[in-house]
């Protein structure tokens, strides 16, 4: 278990950082470039699941209102964030609530895939524990992304990292599980489209298609849950996937990285990539900080 709580979250952040250089247009593209030189560097996704994890591990009460100031303080245009959570967060930062700064961009509150790829933590605490998963993801999703397409977003890829610690995972039921427990049809139609594509196999063209590539939820996660699936047992042919279908890659990397890393542990993951990568050993630590309260 040490080893999985250890590889979600280094999966993660190895999975935004390897997506990372390919997101957006040429422009995006060399600046990201000039901003990391060599190293794998991580963006927005990391940064907002190192806050989650250290609120899961330091704050016994679970305040959303200190998870709220603790992303905020952390929020770094650098970082790439999606243009409406950096804005919800500087709103947050200069004292507004943010059950009302979560709808002031948009006023049905953000879909975007924001909460989704910070969610691992989540399932990682509370996998024994599918109710306060629930309830707790959809709650550390609306500090942000209050739209019920972006809260679901976040629970669902919360309880896909839960069911993917088991090791003996079998991906229909794997499937099933996570479309009976949705609400939201647009996850559960494209739930039951990767479910028909474990007996076949779909082009990239096909993908981008019914599943999606693009910043919002509901075409992005389930994506980054069926190339899991795929390739469960290979990282770097995972990334190189991600990497092809192309869109938001560095946000279906992370969230990608992260079920690959708690079903297989931080042993599967390639020992040349972590060594360039940033703050691997904090990353660590934080899993380790996780397992030790939640682990059993
Ligand atoms: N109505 C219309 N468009 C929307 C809505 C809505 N209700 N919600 C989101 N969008 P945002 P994120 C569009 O800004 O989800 C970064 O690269 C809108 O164009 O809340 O935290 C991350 O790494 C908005 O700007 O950011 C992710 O890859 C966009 O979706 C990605 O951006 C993103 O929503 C999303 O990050
Ligand atoms: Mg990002």
């Amino acid at each position: 278990m040490l080893d999985r709580f250890k590889g979600a979250l280094l999966g993660l952040a190895l999975g935004d950082a390897m997506g990372a250089p390919f997101e957006g247009g040429l422009l995006e593209q060399v600046t990201w470039r000039i901003l990391v030189g060599r190293k794998l560097r991580w963006t927005d996704d990391t940064d907002m699941a190192i806050g989650l994890a250290q609120w899961l591990v330091d704050d016994a009460a679970l305040d959303p209102d200190a998870l709220a100031m603790l992303w905020a303080e952390r929020a770094d245009w650098k970082r790439g964030y999606g243009p409406g959570a950096l804005k919800t967060l500087t709103l947050i930062k200069t004292g507004m609530n943010w059950r009302e700064a979560n709808v002031v961009v948009f006023a049905d509150g953000s879909m975007g895939n924001g909460a989704a790829m910070r969610a691992a933590p989540l399932g990682l605490a509370f996998h024994d524990d599918p109710e306060r998963l629930s309830v707790t993801a959809a709650l550390a999703s609306s500090i942000t992304h209050a739209h019920p397409i972006g809260v679901e977003g976040g629970v669902l890829i919360a309880r896909a990292t839960a069911l993917a610690l088991d090791p003996d995972l079998k991906p229909d039921a794997f499937l099933a599980e996570l479309e009976s427990g949705c609400e939201q049809d647009a996850f559960r139609s494209r739930l039951a489209q990767a479910r028909r594509w474990l007996t076949s196999t779909p082009s990239h063209a096909d993908v981008r298609k019914r599943l999606g590539t693009f910043v919002l939820a509901d075409q992005s996660v389930v994506t980054a849950i069926y190339a899991f699936l795929r390739f469960r047992d290979d990282f770097e042919a995972l990334l190189r996937y991600v990497v092809e279908l192309g869109g938001d890659t560095d946000t279906i990397g992370a969230m990608a990285g992260a079920l690959f890393g708690a079903h297989n542990g931080l042993r599967a993951l390639p020992e040349i990539r972590l060594a360039d990568l940033e703050s691997r050993q904090e990353i660590a630590g934080l899993g380790k900080r996780l397992h030790e309260t939640f682990g059993s």
